[in-house]
């Protein structure tokens, strides 16, 4: 069994709340003690610009910085450390393989699969590409309960397929799809496929090499590391057949007026002096995940996902936002005639933490013809009391509203 409470305790934030029931992880995790403390001492210990200098910090620093690409990698069975991109985020990954990889292989004609769940990060820049070369956006239906259609998939496919693009865990309904299935799918037509891993990364381990996903992109803050950066999988024969996406300094192998040769990857894609400390940050959190047992990470938000749908399902008034057999621990939901807003700010009164809105969702808000929701997503920090608290929270505001 999982120790939620001696997790919590290596998370300096909660010893400022420690009344606080944090249950807006799926926006962004805290971070434990170990990742404040790398990016400090980095800063008072190891400061210095990565790849240039010859002095002793500067080498540090860049051994750091670099050191950190095999941790990732090994944390999701990449093949090599040099198929490990840094980025700002999920987002920044999603934009450089839509913008690099895919746009000038898109022909007026072409067609470009997501899902219905896509978060707008996995949305907005393949519409983009796709309206700039005249290509299709076609969308993967899902049902009620936020499971897609599998066989309309099937039938999507086709010679004019370019890319699939899926996430892996909705941020929205909690649902996890069949990625695996699906990836075998794409390929049976040669299509690549790009995973949004964004909630799964910190939920269940991740083997790029045993999925076969080309692209898999994910956000470090999601993941008890620091905001602003990320990471972006690529297949080495990808990778090396996509152009640079921004240009400057430390991704060339030389320069001249007239002409430039770029560096390999994954260093043609990291152009400019990068988030240093945050790529540092990023490995100690990979520590971090690496000292807890996956076994027990996947029971236990099992239990408290389970524990949450039935809790909140009792509540009469509650409608959950899907219900898709295969689940996460992250559940929305509306209470009839209260509006998401006020629900959040009275549950933030008793010291719960939630997220309300449409959750960069609102094809998701629109097919249940709802404005928003309220969502409650967990981490190996929280615990079954904290549910209870919710619930009861929920039946207080209803009370309040309602009489
Ligand atoms: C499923 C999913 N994809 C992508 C993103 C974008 O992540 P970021 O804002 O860190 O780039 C998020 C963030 O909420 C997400 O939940």
């Amino acid at each position: 069994m999982l120790d939620a409470a001696k997790i919590r305790r290596q998370f300096p934030l909660f010893s400022h709340y420690p009344e606080l029931a944090y249950l807006d992880n799926a926006a962004t995790t805290q971070k434990p003690k170990s990742v404040i403390e790398a990016i400090t001492n980095f800063y008072e210990k190891g400061n210095a610009n990565i790849h240039r200098g010859v002095y002793e910090l500067a080498a540090r620093a860049t051994q750091q910085y670099e050191g950190v690409r095999g941790k990732v990698a090994a944390l999701i069975n990449a093949p090599k450390p040099e198929t490990i991109v840094y980025t700002t985020g999920a987002t920044a990954g999603i934009n450089l393989v839509a913008q690099s990889f895919l746009e000038p292989r898109l022909q007026p004609g072409d067609e470009v699969v997501i899902s219905y769940m896509e978060h707008h990060a996995n949305l907005i820049p393949w519409q983009m590409a796709c309206k700039k070369k005249g290509a299709k956006l076609r969308v993967v239906p899902m049902n009620k309960e936020g499971v897609l259609d599998l066989a309309a998939f099937r039938k999507m496919l086709s010679p004019r397929t370019r890319m699939v693009a899926l996430v892996h865990v909705s941020n929205t309904l909690g649902a996890i799809n069949p990625i695996e299935e699906m990836i075998a799918l794409a390929h049976q037509h040669q299509v690549p496929v790009l995973t949004d891993a964004a909630q799964s990364i910190a939920h269940f381990p991740i083997d790029v090499q045993a999925l076969d996903v080309d692209f898999l992109v994910f956000s470090g803050h999601k993941m008890f590391g620091p905001t602003g950066v990320g990471i972006l999988y690529g297949k080495e024969e990808h990778l090396a057949a996509t152009p640079p996406h921004h240009f400057g300094g430390d991704m060339i192998r030389h320069v001249s007026f007239e002409e430039t040769a770029f560096a390999q990857p994954p260093q043609r894609f990291e152009a400019g002096t990068p988030p240093i400390a945050g790529v540092i940050g990023l490995g100690a959190a990979v520590d971090f995940l690496q000292t807890l047992d996956k076994a027990e990470i996947q029971q236990h938000l099992k239990l408290l996902a389970r524990a949450a749908r039935e809790a909140l399902a009792r509540i009469d008034g509650l409608t959950i936002i899907g219900n898709a057999p295969a689940s996460t621990a992250i559940v929305s939901f509306v209470l009839e005639n209260i509006h998401p807003h006020d629900v959040a700010t009275f549950l933030a009164e008793d010291q719960i933490a939630v997220r309300a809105g449409h959750h960069c969702t609102q094809p998701i808000m629109d097919f249940f013809g709802i404005a928003g929701a309220t969502r409650a997503s967990f981490s190996v920090y929280n615990d079954l009391e904290e549910i209870e608290r919710l619930a009861q929270s929920l039946r207080g505001i209803q009370q309040f509203f309602l009489g």
